[in-house]
């Protein structure tokens, strides 16, 4: 792998012989300037450090304590394969008190691995042709709500498609209780959000408190749950069901006991969380893009116009290269001091893998700034380099189901409106407490299609 052109001399996977003990250097700002650069512009504050101190440095912020920042493919490769009783993911994650300790994103080791195994098969390539067309209804039925002729912020309503999405096929959910759930769970997620960015308040202080609130809220959603999972198990023609529940109340640990409800409830609580505002703040982001490059944008309506996908999907992964919405994957050093790039790591730090310095490294992505699908036509990415989802072991379970997601999602809106080119700036990146969102929300004009194929919501129809 080659350096970068803003690396200094030596990439971290290349320094010599002896590791150093300890952190490699960083920035020396207050903590409190560093978590607000991370906040506020953390793609240009990282760049920064980037060029002066390479591409494994340390950084220190609030909450998180002194971090390393790894950006070098052959290092995150390292981090990815490495043995997962050394690096843990879950147990040193801020997310884990708000999503419960049987949470897939708050275990490690063994747990971890059980756990995963039980959850992967739902999420296989050939189940997700059984969700198809119930996520081109949904996004038919959102997007033929859309205005015309004015601009609007897409990002909620791509929050209602993936919400119900994700509700209707992972859940199984439908009447009351879908709706009931559609109204809890955007603000049980925001709250819970904010919790994670602010640990001092997961405390119950009466009812008034936050915490108290989040609690009472998830109560009320695990009592849900738990009526879905009565009804699953003495559903008759449950193993005909495609929904992720029912999957679940059928598997079996490796001793043959079934997962219990605390575990399925945590488990599905997860996927929501994991998996909504992820894929909807980056459908935002598509039509950001896309908006800002007509060119493409007549090559897709196109291309969906004749039953095509392969530059729909090229577009897919571009946006996530460009404006990744989670920007690390973290891992946290256990058990014994951990050797990467050139140092021995203490027990305890915890390790940034950065997508969104990976993304913009030139050597590795040529003209990094360049919207330009036609990067990864035919040709998929690299699993070190082009990393939205994290990798190894814990890469996101849902990456295939939000792919199709997504693709399912543009190709309806492509066959139902036509999105109006704007030379409005780019959208700044927003943090939203896990996800970098489109600033501006995603804003979209769109006039009815002129001379399009009718709208084929089944999957048959494409190739
Ligand atoms: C564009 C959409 C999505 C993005 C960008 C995304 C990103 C990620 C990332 C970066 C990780 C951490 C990986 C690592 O540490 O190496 C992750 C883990 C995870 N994601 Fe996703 N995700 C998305 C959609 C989904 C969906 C739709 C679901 C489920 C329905 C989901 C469920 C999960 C779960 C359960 C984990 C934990 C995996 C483990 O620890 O073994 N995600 N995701």
């Amino acid at each position: 792998m080659s350096t970068s052109l803003a690396d200094p001399p030596a990439a971290a996977s290349q320094r010599p012989a002896t590791a150093i003990e300890g952190i490699p250097p960083g920035p020396t700002p207050p903590v409190a300037l560093q978590t607000l650069a991370m906040r506020t512009r953390q793609r240009p504050y990282l760049e920064r450090a980037r060029r002066r101190y390479g591409s494994m440095f340390s950084i220190k912020v609030v909450g998180l304590g002194t971090t390393v920042i790894i950006s070098d493919p052959a290092l995150i490769k390292q981090a990815f394969r490495a043995d997962p009783t050394v690096l843990h993911a879950g147990t040193g994650s801020p997310i884990r008190t708000v999503l419960g300790e049987n949470s897939l994103l708050s275990i490690d080791e063994d747990q971890h691995m059980q756990q995963r195994k039980l959850l992967l098969p739902p999420f296989k390539g050939q189940r997700m042709k059984s969700y198809e067309s119930l996520i081109a209804e949904i996004a038919a039925e959102e997007i033929d709500r859309w205005p015309q002729g004015v601009e609007f912020e897409t990002t909620r309503s791509m929050q209602r498609i993936t919400l119900r999405a994700i509700l209707r096929a992972v859940f199984g959910a439908e009447g009351a209780q879908l709706h009931e759930l559609e109204e809890l769970l955007p603000p049980w997620t925001v709250l819970g959000t904010r919790l994670v960015l602010t640990p001092w308040l997961q405390h119950d202080l009466g009812r008034l408190s936050p915490w108290n609130k989040f609690q009472r809220m998830r109560a009320r959603i695990d009592e849900i749950l738990a009526q879905m999972i009565a009804a699953a198990k003495a559903d008759p023609h449950l193993e005909d069901r495609a929904d992720v529940l029912a999957l679940m109340v059928q598997a079996r640990h490796e001793d043959g006991s079934p997962m219990s409800n605390p575990e399925i409830c945590d488990q599905l609580v997860t996927m929501l969380v994991a998996g909504h505002e992820t894929t909807a703040n980056t459908l935002s982001w598509a039509v950001e893009r896309l908006r800002r490059h007509p060119e493409v944008l007549a090559r897709l309506a196109q291309e969906a116009d004749e039953g095509g996908k392969a530059l729909r999907e090229a577009s897919i992964r571009e946006v996530q290269r460009m404006r990744p919405v989670i920007a690390f994957a973290g891992r946290v050093v256990r058990k014994q001091p951990y050797e990467i790039g050139g140092y021995r790591l203490p027990v305890g730090t915890r390790m940034l893998l950065a997508a969104c310095l990976t993304h913009f490294d030139p050597n590795l992505f040529p003209h990094p700034d360049r919207f330009d699908p036609d990067r990864f036509l035919d040709t998929m990415p690299d699993t070190y380099s082009w990393i939205p989802f994290g990798g190894g072991i814990r890469r996101c379970i849902g990456a295939t189901f939000a792919h199709m997601e997504m693709d399912v999602v543009l190709r309806v809106m492509l066959e139902r409106v036509e999105l109006l080119p704007t030379e409005e700036p780019d959208e700044p990146w927003a943090f939203r407490g896990i996800v970098w969102a489109a600033g501006r929300n995603g804003r979209a004009a769109v006039a009815p299609r002129q001379g399009a194929r009718e709208p084929a919501l089944a999957s048959a129809a494409q190739g």
